[in-house]
């Protein structure tokens, strides 16, 4: 018998949420992100979900970019964070890799490299994340480089917005006045938007939309429920109740105590904890949903367990399914409570969880 503990991750919602970023940029090609294994939902799975659906997949790294390659995925894959190395360009043309080239030092790697044919590369230009990217002013240079040498094709220019998902005065007219002004003489086709971008900013859109959270059906505003945006959770994660008992009036539970019984009570122990990926500072009172109700954490998360109050519920037994996370509650609201974000939760959920592929 298998722990129950897992994560079924449904592709027909992986592609429902693709949809939703079609229906929304609809000049733009997409660039799904799939790093950090997809946000945790398992890359291939998601890259097959999506493979009729977008026009390429961007990573972080070239070992995750070998992952998709050697699950025949052969659509365009780009690294975000360009080569960390020279040799990695070879590799990376023998894969048939897109490179985005951020610095100085990977422009000279490119230009130094003995390629049999130009390599599909984005240049990166930093309009205020400070992050990655080359300055403004710099554009103009970068291009001549890699136009007399030859060395790059099918060039794309791009940058990445540091607030999009907040309300207001969000810094993306600006940043977005910015990446214009660096390339007012060029015809490159461009990236910019992101997936909060995505969905308020169709200024951004350009040729290339990047979307990553959302297609796993994500939120990334504070207040605003994936629903909201036309979105559905591509991942719920759930375990099962392995133990029930009864909590006298005064008796505390779980390490520390934290949680003290105000009743009599009735307290779930089910089978997942923060070496799950469930959050270790989620407090009392966090939703859990079990047997159709909404019930309350109680008492600190531990390694491989959390304790549920389920005295308002006699249904509840031995062997209830207790969603963690998905539709509801979803992985926004569990992550808000635990002063988190679901883009960390979920990214951060460790092998030992199954992922599990629905329909
Ligand atoms: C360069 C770049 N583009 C696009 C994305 C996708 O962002 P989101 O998941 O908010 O859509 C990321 C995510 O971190 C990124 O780093």
């Amino acid at each position: 018998m298998a722990r129950p503990t897992l994560a079924r991750v449904s592709p027909e919602n992986i592609r429902h949420n693709a949809h939703r970023v079609r229906e929304l940029a609809p000049q733009s090609r997409i660039m799904a992100c799939v790093k950090a294994d997809a946000y945790g939902h398992d890359i291939v799975t998601a890259a097959k979900a999506l493979s009729g659906n977008v026009d390429g997949f961007a990573v972080a790294c070239i070992e995750e970019a070998l992952i998709l390659r050697s699950h025949s995925i052969d659509k365009p894959v780009l690294l975000l964070e360009g080569p960390q190395s020279a040799d990695e360009i070879s590799e990376a043309a023998a894969q048939n890799l897109t490179l985005c080239i951020n610095e100085w030092h990977q422009l000279a790697w490119l230009e130094q490299s003995a390629l049999p044919a130009p390599l599909r590369c984005w240049l990166k230009i930093d309009t205020g994340m400070h992050r990655l990217g080359f300055k403004p002013q710099s554009v103009p240079g970068v291009l001549a480089r890699l136009e007399a040498n030859n060395k790059a094709s099918d060039l794309v220019l791009c940058t990445h917005f540091s607030s999009a998902d907040l309300p207001g005065e969000n810094g993306v007219p600006e940043q977005l006045e910015c990446f214009d002004n660096a390339i007012v003489d060029t015809s490159y086709p461009q990236s910019t938007a992101n997936s909060a971008a995505i969905l308020r900013a169709p200024a951004s859109h350009r040729e290339w939309v990047r979307p990553g959270y959302m297609l796993y059906g994500g939120s990334p505003f504070a207040n605003v429920k994936p629903a909201e945006l036309g979105l559905k959770a591509a991942m719920e994660f759930s375990a099962e109740v392995i133990s029930i008992r009864d909590v006298p009036v005064g008796d505390c539970v779980g390490y520390c105590g934290r949680w003290e019984a105000k009743r009599p009570s009735r307290i779930a122990t089910i089978a997942a904890g923060y070496g799950d990926g469930y959050p270790r500072h989620a407090p009392d009172g966090t939703p859990v949903f079990i047997e159709g109700i909404r019930l309350p954490l109680a008492g600190r998360v531990s390694m491989d367990m959390i304790t549920v109050d389920v005295t308002e519920h006699p249904g509840v037994h031995i062997g209830s399914r207790a969603v963690l996370w998905g539709d509801n509650p979803g992985v926004d609201e569990i992550a808000r409570l635990a002063d988190s974000i679901g883009y960390e939760l979920l990214a951060g959920m460790p092998k030992r969880v199954p992922r599990i592929t629905s329909g």
